[in-house]
């Protein structure tokens, strides 16, 4: 929070007094903020994520890691991370330990509904997640923070952003996740039994001071907006949701969640993990678990590195709305070029393709690891124009948005209301580990809990005597009859 901070971000939210005179021209990346450096020319520097992972305490994923999980899963990591798009990590190998025992955890994502205006900056955490989905076949929600948006505006009201939340439920169905693994839920819709209990859980043990301290609220901050981390972290906890894991607290509270985010919003998790590593369920032995992450880059503007796409500057951002044409003329007319100025300058000294946004756009988006070294390669010779190259990423933004343009096309009302219906969810886990714990039907024919430490759930307790009895009874039966033959066959 400092000087440097745009116009927009300070509607969004006042910056606290204390901490702009200290942290006048530092990088800023809080949930409210996303900025990078200003040097003393005035200039903004692209965005430090390493400086991020020592700032935060979190880890960077590395080749060791992304090895491990392509053995777990037999799945080549996303181009995100093989690129070092998804970046950052807590507590990621935990998750891949339960991964292969086969014990049960679940993915947690979420969107603030501030706009229709979705771009391609906000499909990236989705269409990681629907990887994760999609590799390890477990349950995910995904929470729409319409209440978030409403608190940190001065603007906008209620009626609005509820309007937002149907719209972007739709942009991110849009996606391709699998209705029957995913629960999208709005807070103002879905607050209250366990979630609340979980929401008043977490807030009860979180001081004003810590608020302060990991948000830098201060005091002409709205009380919503102190109070609004403990909404945000309670779905961390799988007993916000017994339609999905079940009633079974002493089981449900066990149960981690992994949570891919953009790298602003850790502070939130980090509280989160904090206090669940202080909670007991009922004062037993049995801990909350921590919520595990995995942390996503942003993708830049159109003006380059160090700013991220703005849903309410439209020359920033190429929005999902966009038609081919928009696409090209934003591409060639607004994004930051690596090239030298002149034909001549740029076949001698090459491009620069850390700071060139076409090139940093194709990162993102080209899938072909091959195809992008060699235009990498190109262009950094001076092989390879701005223009060509630009020609390139303008081509799969096109085919990119397209794509999703065709999806969305086919999302109506009635699937909006499927995803948000508080239902039970159908997953696999992992195929080729031994089951710790199968799903079962309790007797509503909802899936029931599973319990991550192996042992029965009460209901799974009560089906096995409920297989007894009748196995019993069979018995029972067969000896009767059984025992008629033989008399039967004993009569002359
Ligand atoms: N606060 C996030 C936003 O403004 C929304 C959100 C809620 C979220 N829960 C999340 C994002 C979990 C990532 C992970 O967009």
């Amino acid at each position: 929070m400092a000087t440097n901070v745009n116009a927009e971000a300070l509607k969004e939210s006042p910056i606290p007094d204390a901490i702009e005179k200290h942290a006048a021209s530092k990088q800023t990346v809080d949930p409210y903020n996303v900025q990078g450096e200003v040097g003393e020319d005035g200039v903004v520097k692209a965005i430090d994520y390493n400086k991020l992972i020592e700032e935060f305490g979190t880890k960077k994923i590395d080749q060791a890691l992304l090895d491990r999980l392509e053995r777990v899963t037999g799945k080549k990591p996303h181009r995100f991370l093989r690129r070092g798009i998804v970046f950052s990590h807590r507590d990621l190998e935990l998750i891949l330990d339960r991964y292969e025992k086969g014990e049960p955890f679940y993915l947690y994502t979420g969107r603030g509904p501030s706009s229709d205006s979705v771009h391609v900056g906000h499909t990236i955490p989705f269409e990681f997640t629907k990887w994760l989905q999609d590799t390890f076949d477990v349950p995910l929600v995904i929470m729409m923070t319409d209440d978030e948006k409403y608190l940190f505006s001065d603007k906008r009201t209620i009626e609005e952003v509820e309007g937002y939340c149907s719209n972007n439920a739709k942009d991110i169905i849009a996606v391709g996740f699998d209705p029957n693994k995913t629960f999208i839920f709005s807070d103002f819709q879905y607050m209250g039994g366990a979630f609340y209990k979980n929401v008043v859980r977490l807030s009860k043990h979180i001081t004003l001071n810590q608020a302060r301290a990991i948000f830098g609220f201060n005091d002409s901050t709205n009380i919503g907006r102190i109070h609004f981390g403990s909404i945000q972290g309670a779905s961390s906890w799988a007993s916000s949701f017994p339609h999905i894991f079940g009633e079974d607290e002493s089981k449900t509270v066990a149960i981690p969640c992994l949570i891919p985010c953009a790298i602003d919003q850790d502070p939130y998790f980090r509280m989160t993990r904090d206090v669940s590593a202080r909670l007991k369920y009922k004062n037993s032995n049995i801990s909350y678990a921590k919520p595990a992450l995995i942390h996503s880059r942003f993708l830049d503007a159109l003006q380059g590195p160090g700013t991220k796409m703005s849903a309410s500057v439209d020359e920033s951002a190429i929005f999902m709305r966009d038609t081919p044409n928009q696409i090209k003329n934003k591409i060639n007319k607004y994004a930051f070029s690596g090239g030298k100025v002149t034909v001549e300058e740029h076949r001698e000294k090459g491009g620069d393709t850390n700071v060139d946004v076409a090139y940093q756009y194709l990162r993102f988006f080209l899938e072909d690891d091959e195809e992008l070294e060699k235009i990498r390669v190109a262009y950094e010779s001076g092989e390879m124009l701005t223009g060509d190259l630009k020609a390139i990423c303008i081509k799969e933004l096109q085919t990119y948005v397209a794509a999703f343009q065709e999806r969305r096309a086919k999302v109506d009302d009635e699937a909006v209301k499927l995803f948000m219906t508080t239902r039970p969810l159908k997953w696999n886990g992992n195929p080729r580990a031994p089951v710790v714990v199968p799903q079962v039907q309790n007797a509503d024919g909802e899936a029931a809990a599973e319990g991550g430490d192996g042992k029965l759930t009460k209901n799974q307790l009560k089906k096995l005597e409920k297989q007894k009895q009748i196995e019993a009874k069979k018995a029972q039966k067969a000896k009767e009859k059984e025992e008629k033959d033989k008399a039967a066959a004993a009569q002359p």
